[in-house]
This record gives C-alpha cells, sequence and structure tokens, in this order.
C-alpha cells in the first residue's frame, strides 16, 4: 500500500489526477472504475483542466461507475449518470455510448446486477477510483457485506441516507437503495486509487491503514488485500482533527 498525504483538498485532487493521466496517457485503450461523490469530484475537475490544455484526450477511454441509486427518474440531477456528466463526460471529448453504470431501470434488478458484473469481468479496470463513507462503505457495499460480493441490490443504512442527504431538499427524497459493484470486482482493478478528504472519515482510514486484515464492519479494509493500492488523503482526514 502506497500512502500520500497532502495538505488539503486541492492537493489531493492534483496528485490524484497526475496518476489518471498517466494511466490514460499510457493505455491505448483505458478502463476507469468511477465513482461519485465529493471525494473525486476535484479529480474530475483536474481532468477536465487537462483536457482544455489539449494535454489528454479520452477518445479511448471506457468508463463502469460504482453505483447508482434505484428509484430516481432518468437524468435526474441527483442521480449518479447526472453527476458523472455534468463533472466529467459533458466537458470532455469521451464516447458516451462508452460510459456504463449499473441499469437500474431495467424491471428485473437481479438481471441488471448480472449484467453488469459479466460486463466487469469482460472488462478489467486500469485503474477504480474510490471515495470513502463515513462508516467504511465503498461503493455502497455497507458495512456487513463480504469480500466476495459481486454487484448487488442493496437496502442503505440510516447513517449513509443521512450523509446523503446534503444532496436532497430532504432526507425522504433519499433513495433507499441503490445498486452497486460487489467487493470483489472492486478489488479486480488493476490498480485502486482511493481518495479521503474529511476528517469524518478518520476512523475508517484508520481500519484501513492498521492492516488488520479484512473486517466486513468496515468494508474499505477489503482494499488491504490489493496488490497496487494508492491512498491519498488530507492532512486533516489523516489527524482526524
Ligand atoms: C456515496 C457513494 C460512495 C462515496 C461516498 C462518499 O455513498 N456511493 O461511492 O464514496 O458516498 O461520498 P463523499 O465523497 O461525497 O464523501
Amino acid at each position: 500500500m502506497q500512502l500520500i498525504v497532502k495538505p488539503d483538498y486541492d492537493t489531493m485532487s492534483w496528485a490524484a489526477a497526475k496518476i489518471v493521466v498517466n494511466i490514460i496517457r499510457a493505455n491505448t485503450k483505458t478502463k476507469l472504475g468511477l465513482a461519485t461523490g465529493s471525494s473525486p469530484q476535484g479529480l474530475y475537475g483536474q481532468l477536465v483542466e487537462y483536457y482544455y490544455e489539449r494535454a489528454l484526450s479520452f477518445s479511448r477511454v471506457e468508463t463502469f461507475n460504482l453505483d447508482e441509486y434505484i428509484g430516481l427518474p432518468h437524468g435526474h440531477p441527483l442521480s449518479y449518470r447526472y453527476f458523472m456528466e455534468t463533472n466529467l463526460f459533458k466537458k470532455v471529448n469521451i464516447d458516451i455510448g462508452k460510459t456504463n453504470f449499473p441499469d437500474v431501470y431495467n424491471a428485473d434488478l437481479s438481471e441488471a446486477c448480472s449484467n453488469y458484473s459479466r460486463m466487469l469481468k469482460e472488462n478489467v479496470r486500469d485503474v477504480q477510483i474510490l471515495g470513502l463513507g463515513v462508516n467504511g462503505h465503498i461503493g455502497f457495499n455497507e458495512p456487513g457485506t463480504g469480500i466476495d460480493t459481486k454487484t448487488h441490490v442493496v437496502e442503505l443504512q440510516k447513517s449513509t441516507i443521512l450523509a446523503n442527504s446534503r444532496f436532497f431538499n430532504s432526507i425522504e427524497e433519499v433513495p433507499k437503495t441503490a445498486i452497486t459493484m460487489g467487493i470483489a470486482e472492486i478489488l479486480e482493478a488493476e490498480k485502486i486509487l482511493l481518495l479521503v478528504d474529511k476528517k469524518t472519515k478518520h476512523d475508517a482510514l484508520i481500519k484501513l491503514l492498521a492492516e488488520g486484515g479484512f473486517d466486513s464492519e468496515c468494508p474499505v479494509t477489503a482494499l488491504q488485500k490489493h496488490k497496487n493500492l494508492t491512498v491519498i488523503c488530507t492532512r486533516e482526514a489523516f489527524d482526524g482533527n
């Protein structure tokens, strides 16, 4: 595991962007595993900057997002696809047909999960970008999730609904279920890049860094098993104050 502690959010995002840019430049075709949320937002902003400066092309990039809410209509501004479109996809030269999410609009959700699992199996991600939930979740793999899980439907925990309600008008509007890539699939990426920027994530971060083995009550600890993990965190997240 490689740990990089940066003074603040911007320097964390710049460091992450450099890694992702180098991966995109080194591959003729790049498969990116993407996360939503505030943690990678600055990284996406940096990737857009690189693109504007004509220093980076997304024409040969394909993406696979971690998760999506169930129950929001197509194009809803709080859906994860909308987040990705406004923060990255619509600002760069990516082929929108090559941006993939679990199909939460399929009437048969178990079929949607197995379709996404199959797609992930056929498309090993060069790098998986991850944020971290306060309760240690990665994607929407909540505490209690096994290390062997594949794409599945999840019931979001109260703490996650509460944390994510900051984006909605009221807590009642936050979807209670989602489809997420499983932990086993997250671990299949060639490289994992975890971004942690808030002191509220300190406890989960320390559990990961302690390398005490996998604890299903703190799903991020599964990343200890990965051979190429880079953790970039802010001083605040590292110190917890
Ligand atoms: C959500 C997402 C996760 C994300 C987490 C942290 O629950 N499903 O993928 O990592 O929130 O979000 P943030 O980066 O906004 O703190």
